[in-house]
């Protein structure tokens, strides 16, 4: 029998660890110092945890479990993997940590932690409620109450979160520090960086702050479009030439939902809104930085391809997203840019675009 002092320090850890994980994913409002503090609380508490529960993990190593149900044999495997899933999560913890463990570089793909992170929600959730299972008397009641929230875990990880993030982001950075730094030579010739973002293209209201809210940046105080900082970014690196698609008639409201649903209706009325030209004739290689909108590029964007010749011409691609990879948005810029050879360069998310830089080198110097 467990002493009742272990016990109950057992379930106060659990529950910290559950409270935690579940903050955690909501890291955009504690800030990154905040989130790595309790992450590093997180692992703590689950050395303390597996100290409590050794007996157990110790007869699931040596096979001791053999002659338990089959709810117990699942929940053994599922405990398995959770351990698995939560060391590699500390490890791509590490590997992203930008304060506490900078030094730290394995595993360092932000995507690949919020999967893990996902994953590893997703399975606590379902190791605790195995628990409720094995001493349960309606067992399809709580088999169906664990999925559910099992699938709320994963939908709230995998859309949820990056929802979330899209729509309270706001970021301040500096300038020089984000955007200078090593040069590489572009193989060929100078390119064209054209970019869209929303800073230029929006009708924001002066109190930006309060109404617009989400997906705000700002570097050296001063409100910066994101894809305008990846631009940028290019055009130090390489020392290309760079031009902004920027509406000439109408733009979108200050609120980030009212843009979403403005291009919704864009998007379903195939709308080609006016652009100031751009002229792509003297160059070659066009890097296109744009953000995702309804998983493909924005109508502007469209116009933008749609106005010019691009045979014999290369796009690269340089989706920003809040959620991953370039979805249809290839194919749209196939569709629309008449002529061009069409490669996927980089998708970055949302959240990584002020240190993006590194990523931008790597992927020149191996063109
Ligand atoms: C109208 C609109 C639609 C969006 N749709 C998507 C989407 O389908 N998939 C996605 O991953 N991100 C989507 N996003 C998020 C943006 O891609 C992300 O915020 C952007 O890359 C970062 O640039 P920003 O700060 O200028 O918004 C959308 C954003 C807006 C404003």
């Amino acid at each position: 029998m467990k002493k009742p002092v272990t016990k109950v320090i057992g379930t106060v850890i659990d529950i910290v660890m559950y409270a935690i994980m579940f903050m955690q994913m909501l890291y955009i409002f504690t800030g990154n110092l905040l989130h790595e503090i309790f992450g590093m609380v997180f692992f703590g508490c689950l050395v303390v945890h597996i100290i409590i529960k050794r007996k157990w993990i110790k007869a699931l190593v040596t096979g001791k479990l053999k002659g338990s149900s089959k709810a117990q044999k699942f929940s053994a495997l599922l405990t398995a993997l959770l351990l698995i899933c939560t060391i590699l999560l500390m490890l791509s913890s590490m590997g992203v940590s930008r304060t506490i463990f900078p030094w730290f570089d394995f595993l360092r793909s932000s995507d690949l932690h919020r999967y893990l992170a996902t994953a590893a929600l997703t399975l606590a959730a379902v190791h605790g409620g195995m628990h409720f299972y094995i001493r349960a008397k309606k067992k399809k009641k709580s088999a169906v109450l664990i999925s559910l929230i099992a699938v709320f875990c994963l939908v709230f990880g995998l859309f949820g979160v990056p929802y979330i993030n899209r729509h309270f982001k706001k970021v301040d950075i500096g300038y020089a520090d984000a955007v200078s730094g090593e040069k590489v030579e572009w193989k060929g010739k100078k390119p064209l960086v054209v970019y869209f973002t929303r800073l230029g293209n929006t009708d924001f209201d002066d109190d930006v702050d309060a109404v617009s809210g989400a997906s705000l940046l700002y570097a050296d105080g001063r409100l910066m479009g994101s894809d305008q900082l990846i631009a940028d970014m290019i055009e130090d690196i390489t020392g290309c030439d760079k031009k902004a698609v920027t509406l000439t008639g109408k733009k979108y409201p200050s609120g980030y939902g009212a843009t979403v649903s403005a291009a919704s209706d864009e998007l379903d009325e195939k709308a080609r809104p006016d652009i100031e030209p751009i002229d792509v004739s003297g160059y070659d290689s066009i890097i296109l930085v744009y953000p995702l909108w309804w998983g493909t590029v924005p109508p502007p964007v469209s116009t933008f391809l749609e106005g010019n010749d691009f045979s014999g011409k290369t796009i690269y691609l340089v989706a920003t997203q809040g959620s991953w990879g370039f979805s249809k948005s290839t194919k749209a810029v196939k569709e629309q840019a008449k002529g061009a050879e069409v490669i996927e360069a980089l998708s970055i998310y949302c959240e990584d675009i002020p240190d993006a830089r590194p990523k931008l080198v790597e992927w020149i110097k191996g063109l």
